[in-house]
């Protein structure tokens, strides 16, 4: 029995029905029984597995992107080392070990992790033990201090609330969780005012039937605009994976997965992990309009070939036992196979092409002054 479902019933009773991202924030960061707050979901053993967590050889990948970045833009001075939802603290562990193959990069790097779960943040701390740099922890991206930094953020923008809108005969209404006759268990129902129509994309107006949902990322857009302006006034790079689609979609993409199986979202809160996926134009057109670049969205596979994840495999299996080898064949297919997770997840960078590189955020001069998007060339889009 979730603890958390009188909580929303309560809550429901005493304000009326709640949108579709104010149950999300609840189900999965409630102070108490949020689901990441009062667990490690991850793994085998748990709800869902991520990339991270499949090989090491992601995060390594991850690892060189910012060393290979840091050197393209001709930073010179402190950088500061972001992720957004590190999980169990794999990918950063992974990649720090890489970028450590880099001469001088890590003495730079000082880590900022922006995670709201004790229980998580209590694991990294460990995962992150072993290496010699400052790590200081966050609730939210925009309090990371200020200067050039590099982002990263995987599978962290699925588990942002969104508001869900609903095509109906005359006009869209917005798709709320109430409460069913019993006062028990929790149900959908459509708002009694109609929608501001701006709030849908402008390209699905007209191509939506009745019953069509759309997703607006309210809040990973405001996010995604802080990141971007920090990009343009301090320099730097971020890059984002996640499953999703490139262009605006309709489509209720809203989800819960338990024990890796789906089951029904609006059951059990707290208990199951509840995810949307990203609709990358929305991101993108955020970043662009705080005036930062945007390179992608392209597939995860291709993207993390051209970092060299083959290669890798290949070092992996030269030194591998028979498991080993094993292991390491089925978890650069998962990466990578179109099948699997190499199309379906999206990746794409931010940079501005008109940040001022150096400590300080000053000019450094020729290396690193008016950095283009070109510089970004790691792996090498268009
Ligand atoms: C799906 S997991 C991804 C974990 C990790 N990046 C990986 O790939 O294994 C989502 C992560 O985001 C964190 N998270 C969820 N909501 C958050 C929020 N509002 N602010 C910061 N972190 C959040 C979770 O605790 C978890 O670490």
């Amino acid at each position: 029995m979730s603890l958390l479902l009188p909580i929303i019933a309560a809550e429901i009773k005493s304000q009326g029905p709640l949108s579709v991202a104010r149950y999300m924030a609840m189900a999965l960061g409630h102070d108490q029984y949020g689901y990441y707050t009062k667990q490690d979901p991850f793994g085998a053993q748990g709800d869902f597995i991520t990339s991270p967590e499949i090989s090491q050889m992601f995060g390594e990948m991850l690892g060189l992107w910012c060393a290979a970045v840091d050197q393209s833009l001709g930073l010179s001075g402190p950088i500061n080392l972001v992720e957004l939802g590190p999980g169990r603290g794999t990918l950063m562990c992974d990649a720090l070990r890489a970028a450590g193959s880099v001469p001088g990069f890590l003495e730079r790097v000082r880590v900022s992790l922006v995670e709201t779960s004790p229980v998580l943040r209590a694991r990294q701390k460990t995962s992150l033990e072993p290496f010699d740099v400052e790590v200081t922890w966050y609730d939210r991206f925009e309090d990371v201090t200020e200067g050039p930094m590099l982002v990263i953020g995987n599978e962290f923008f699925d588990a942002m609330p969104v508001h869900q809108y609903v095509r109906a005969k005359d006009g869209w209404f917005e798709r709320l969780v109430g409460l069913a006759k019993d006062q028990s268990t929790l149900v959908f129902e459509l708002s009694a005012d109609k929608i501001d129509q701006n709030l849908i994309a402008e390209v699905l107006l007209n191509t939506a039937k009745i019953d069509d949902v759309f997703e607006d990322q309210a809040i990973s857009k405001t996010i995604m605009t802080k990141i971007a302006e920090r990009l343009v006034a301090h320099g730097g790079a971020a890059v984002f994976l996640d499953y999703g689609h490139d262009q605006h979609a309709l489509g209720d993409t809203f989800q819960a997965m338990r024990t890796h199986q789906f089951v029904d979202v609006l059951s059990n809160p707290g208990d199951q992990d509840l995810t949307v996926h990203v609709d990358f134009e929305q991101m993108s057109q955020a970043a662009k309009k705080a005036g930062a670049d945007v390179y992608g969205p392209l597939a995860q596979g291709v993207f993390l070939e051209s970092l060299g994840l083959r290669q890798r495999a290949g070092a992996l299996k030269a030194s591998a036992t028979q498991d080993q080898l094993f292991d390491v064949n089925r978890a650069y297919s998962r990466l990578t196979s179109p099948e699997q997770m190499g199309s379906l997840f999206r990746v794409i960078a931010l940079g501005s092409s008109g940040q001022r590189m150096g400590s300080s955020g000053q000019s450094t001069g020729s290396s690193g002054q008016n950095a283009r998007p070109k510089d970004l060339n790691v792996p090498p889009w268009s």
